[in-house]
């Protein structure tokens, strides 16, 4: 709780001047009619550890944690949530008097948005994730959770992409390659942006031969104008280019309900973001 007597939430990131998540959790409790404050917060590095334990004690209720911030914030927690466990990491604490614990909404996030806001079919799918980094392991439990026939990881760095295969024994459905080795006797039904790259300003040789007219692409990146992968897929004929504002809502509310136990309206926030499905 905060000296003013409001429960006390917040982003932690480096840079994190950017975050939507404050407005987003304050659309969500004005909508659920709850009571509770919630701050972007630049946290260094190194200072992850002591300004999360200031902020326990100080009576804080919450964090969402983001980048770079979401496996080092692992060492931090007294446990942690499975789906954390296999994303290999953390994007929400939750302090009690037991402790702080570690979950992470993001896969779920996606799920929601993919599923329920966008209205596809995962199951039987044949799923491209481009990228093998922090955000592609994030999505994998519950994608291949869906029960689509294929996925397929393809990577600039092809051992980072085999290393999560691996990583995910016994998921017999995936398989790793190259971006210029991706095979393409079998249309893809969805096609995922996982890269960083957008984000850094850099257009890398996504697989062109991926795309086919039934094919939805979508950019787990978001901006005000089309993602440089949005704009790439929809000029390759993709049925649906769609950034990942769905995701980063979705994934706030599960947050929201892990605190404070109500799930919102995310539909009524999207509209109220401008923001809705294509
Ligand atoms: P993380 O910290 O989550 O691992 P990252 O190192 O920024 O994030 O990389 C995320 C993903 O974006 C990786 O798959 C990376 O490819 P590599 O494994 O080959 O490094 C990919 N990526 C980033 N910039 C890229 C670019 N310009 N072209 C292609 N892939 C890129």
């Amino acid at each position: 709780m905060s000296s003013s007597g409001i429960d006390r939430y917040g982003v932690m990131g480096f840079p994190v001047s950017h975050s939507r998540s404050p407005i987003i959790h304050r659309l969500f409790a004005l909508q659920t009619r709850q009571d509770l404050q919630y701050e972007l917060l630049q946290v260094a590095p190194e200072k992850l550890g002591s300004s999360v334990r200031q902020f326990q004690s100080t009576g804080g209720k919450g964090l969402n944690i983001t980048l770079p911030h979401k496996t080092e914030v692992m060492r931090l927690v007294d446990d942690m949530s499975e789906r954390a466990r296999q994303a290999g990491a953390i994007n929400t604490l939750s302090f009690d008097d037991d402790g702080i614990h570690g979950d992470n909404t993001d896969g779920i996030g996606l799920m929601r948005d993919l599923v329920t806001n966008l209205g596809l079919r995962l199951e039987g799918a044949n799923i491209l994730v481009l990228g093998a980094g922090g955000a592609t392991r994030g999505i994998l439990a519950p994608l291949l959770d869906a029960g689509p026939r294929a996925i397929t990881i393809a990577n600039r760095t092809l051992s980072r992409a085999s290393d999560l295969v691996e990583h995910f024994s016994g998921a017999d459905l995936l398989s790793a390659c190259r971006f210029d080795d991706v095979a393409t006797e079998d249309a893809y039904d969805l096609v995922i942006n996982a890269t960083s790259a957008g984000v850094k300003g850099e257009t890398p040789p996504y697989p062109a031969a991926a795309i086919s007219p039934q094919t939805c692409c979508y950019d787990l990146s978001y901006g005000l104008a089309a993602t440089p992968f949005c704009q790439w897929a929809a000029a390759r004929g993709a049925a649906r280019s769609i950034m990942g504002w769905g995701m980063l809502v979705e994934q706030a509310a599960e947050s929201f309900c892990i605190w404070r136990g109500v799930r919102p309206d995310t539909v009524a926030v999207l509209r109220q973001m401008s923001i809705s499905a294509s």
